[in-house]
């Protein structure tokens, strides 16, 4: 058992699709934040990868995919020691709970939900059932484990609100059974926009692979990406208004030099915009090349691997199990 887990604390839950590239994105806006939540939190984590098949995966990259993503988590510092780490499939409470939550959610709700809209234009050829009861499947993640605040970027702020609301809905109807989450939304790194276009954020679905920057790129192709980087026509590193490139490459090395946009717009005084974003590249590559040399033994590990996600599905399904049971009495189901 997570040494973590079953203290006082309160809980945490947050998951990401194990989609082939864990982007920087996905490191600053949300996994950097899990690892730096574990000391003071019951922290509970997953790889969502009954989530990913919304989209159509390739059998055998995908069953990589969910490997790679479990020991990339691992090795940007996710300790299932402290914390409770699964993936989200071996523990099928997530799926029963879903299809619960998806007879109080409304049409009307899902189809609000901007994700939804932007994902079916993009895959207008499969917009499946699942692609739009996803966040239904997401509050029944977030609720089994009663969890108290739940770290995620910006993008899926939508998706908690309506997990509150199907939330206070169930408890309106059933009495108390539900702890209504909050969201934890960090300052900084909540939002990494996309490399070739500042307005959209950095989104590992995006064609253009110089838009995003994969936390397992090559020091060299994450300098290329970075000094391929869309700016303006400015010359003057500081953060301002018709700069979204420069704003966002001030932002990521923010996040990863923890010196504020007035720091680096003083250190940059004078200098160009070439300069800077060779710098900004050095300090990213420096933020990952530790990650990257422990996620080279990690996947080698295989055998810790397995004990570790089965050990951890054990304990998820025994602390999911109770909000079921209780769910389910509730609604009125026989139980065994
Ligand atoms: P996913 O896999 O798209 O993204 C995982 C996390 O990364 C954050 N993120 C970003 N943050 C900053 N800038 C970006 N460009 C960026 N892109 C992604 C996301 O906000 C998210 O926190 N549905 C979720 C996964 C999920 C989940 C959950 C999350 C499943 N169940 C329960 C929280 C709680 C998703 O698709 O995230």
């Amino acid at each position: 058992m997570p040494e973590n887990v079953g203290e006082k604390k309160k809980v945490i839950f947050s998951a990401i699709q194990p989609s082939g590239t864990i982007t920087l994105g996905n490191y600053l806006g949300a996994l950097r934040n899990w690892v730096k939540l574990q000391d003071d939190y019951n922290c509970i984590f997953a790889v969502a990868d009954l989530h990913a098949i919304t989209v159509r995966q390739d059998p055998k990259a995908f069953k990589q995919n969910i490997l790679n993503a479990y020991a990339l988590f691992l090795a940007c510092g996710v300790d299932p020691v402290k914390s409770l780490f699964f993936i989200q499939s071996h523990v099928h409470t997530h799926a029963e709970l879903a299809w619960i939550l998806n007879c109080y959610t409304q049409f009307g709700e899902l189809s609000r939900m901007t994700q939804f809209k932007d994902k079916s234009q993009k895959h207008s050829d499969n917009v499946n059932a699942g692609l739009f009861t996803y966040p239904s499947l997401m509050a029944a993640d977030i609720l089994l484990y009663q969890a108290d605040v739940v770290p995620v970027g910006v993008d899926q702020k939508q998706h908690l609100e309506l997990t509150r609301n199907i939330a206070e809905r169930f408890n309106g109807i059933y009495g108390n059974t539900f702890k209504i989450p909050e969201p934890y939304i960090s300052t900084v790194g909540s939002k990494v926009m996309s490399l070739q276009d500042p307005t959209k954020k950095m989104s590992k679905s995006d064609e253009n692979v110089n838009a995003w920057v994969a936390i397992l790129d090559k020091p060299e192709t994450i300098m290329k990406k970075f000094k391929r980087a869309v700016t303006d026509s400015d010359t003057v590193v500081k953060v301002g208004e018709g700069k979204g490139g420069i704003n966002n490459l001030i932002g990521i090395m923010s996040a990863v030099t923890s010196k504020t946009a007035e720091q680096i717009a003083a250190e940059f005084e004078g200098k160009g915009y070439g300069d800077f974003k060779t710098a900004v590249g050095e300090a990213v590559i420096e933020e990952v090349r530790p990650i990257q040399e422990r996620f080279n033994d990690l996947i080698n590990n295989k055998d810790y691997l397995v004990e570790t996600y089965r050990k951890s599905a054990e304990f998820a399904l025994k602390i999911s199990q109770r909000t079921l049971d209780k769910v389910m009495k509730k609604v009125g189901y026989v139980l065994k």
